[in-house]
């Protein structure tokens, strides 16, 4: 496959995998992924940014053959994760005399990870540049987006900005450029979801930076490459914004229907209410879905059925994931149902300790909800409205 030139010199040399069904064997991907890879061709030296996830390593190499790439003189690491690093030790055995070039963190990374040779690595600091001859390109380290060994390189000349993860897509294309369609910026926040959100002020930082910088195009590491780069820095402006949205989410798992039952009546009561309320069935439906729906949610209440004493096995693994992706959501709160007893809303709380969240009082019920439980609903229901006003 021929490269495509982004812009004078600098081409695209990765490959997109739309066979690619999961992710992190955590969120399922919905229209795969790509691993991209940058080729920038000065006139005294070449650089290639980021490189390729192992099973696309045959398919990678070929490419660079057949686009006689014959010569590298640096490898450019933006970060050590071996979706872009993985193919680095047969890169360094095919170019002997290729620098790897990045900053520290990921150098202790890929050398514990990876085998790469200490003398093979050269490191470089914050704003440090390293010159291809007409072109420089500058290193902006910046940890938290999404590893600690993160960094953005620029390429100052043509002002073209390579972000790593950070503004990635799991979403797969034949044009290099985005769209900028909403189903870019539905893939784009699915991916933020799991990646950015738990350094959501991580993120913001980097928005700001980044639209201090003005880059010309954004190249990140996954997806297409932004020639608009406001239509990305907008997204997630607002994705990370400190203000949460007046959404209601409603995770649940209903062994026999009670806790169903109860989820709706709430979600009805909210709607009439005009606040936007999203049920999730953790047992069928889509994590990723649940994940986006995090981003903007206001209040979670998880309607949960307990088994053998204890929360729904689904229900704990949800809110493990709630609290590993660690959302702004101001307010949580529980509906639960029990056959004979134990412990709900201690264990789940405890899974969701990250959370800053104020709890809303909790309602369980033993076996279906009875005309008082409908009243603790209606109450649930005000407390929710009140704090959403
Ligand atoms: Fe796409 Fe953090 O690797």
């Amino acid at each position: 496959m021929k490269f495509r030139e982004i812009k004078n010199n600098v081409f695209y040399c990765g490959l997109n995998d739309k066979e690619r069904k999961i992710f992190d064997e955590l969120i399922p991907l919905e229209q795969g992924t790509s691993y991209n890879s940058y080729l920038v061709n000065g006139s005294e030296k070449v650089a290639i940014i980021d490189t390729m996830y192992p099973p696309k390593a045959d398919e990678y190499f070929k490419n660079l053959d057949e686009n006689k790439v014959t010569k590298v003189d640096y490898i450019i690491l933006n970060h050590g994760e071996q979706d872009h690093t993985g193919v680095l030790p047969e890169l360094i055995k095919r170019h002997p005399d290729a620098v790897v070039v990045t900053n520290q963190f990921c150098k202790n990374n890929i050398m514990e990870m990876l085998f790469i040779p200490e003398d093979r690595i050269k490191v470089v600091r914050n704003d440090e540049k390293l010159s291809l001859g007409d072109k420089t390109l500058k290193f902006i380290i910046a940890p938290g987006v999404h590893w600690p060994d993160t960094m953005f390189t620029h390429i100052v000349e043509d002002n073209l900005l390579c972000t790593c993860d950070f503004l990635g897509a799991h979403y797969t294309f034949d044009d290099i450029f985005a769209d900028d369609s909403e189903n870019l910026a539905h893939c784009a926040k699915r991916y933020y979801a799991e990646i950015m959100m738990p350094f959501r002020k991580m993120c913001q930082k980097y928005v700001k930076q980044i639209k201090e910088l003005k880059p010309e195009m954004i190249l990140p590491s996954h997806g297409p490459i932004y020639k608009n780069p406001e239509f990305i820095l907008n997204l997630y402006e607002d994705w990370s914004a400190d203000n949460a949205k007046n959404l209601v989410l409603l995770p649940y798992v209903s062994m026999y229907g009670s806790v169903a039952e109860m989820v709706n009546y709430l979600s009805d009561k909210l709607n009439d209410a005009g606040i936007q309320t999203i049920k999730h069935d953790i047992v069928s439906d889509d994590l990723g879905d649940l994940a986006v729906a995090l981003v903007d949610a206001k209040t979670i209440v998880f309607g949960v059925s307990m088994v053998l004493c204890s929360p729904h096995p689904a229900a704990a693994n949800a809110a493990y994931l709630v609290n590993i992706l660690n959302p702004k959501t101001e307010y949580i709160s529980i509906i639960g149902s029990y056959g004979w007893g134990g412990d709900l809303v201690g264990k789940l709380t405890c899974i969701m300790s990250n959370l800053k969240a104020e709890l809303i009082e909790p309602i369980l019920v033993k076996g279906r909800a009875k005309t008082d439980t409908f009243q603790k609903l209606d109450e649930m229901a005000k407390a929710i409205i009140e704090k959403h006003s």
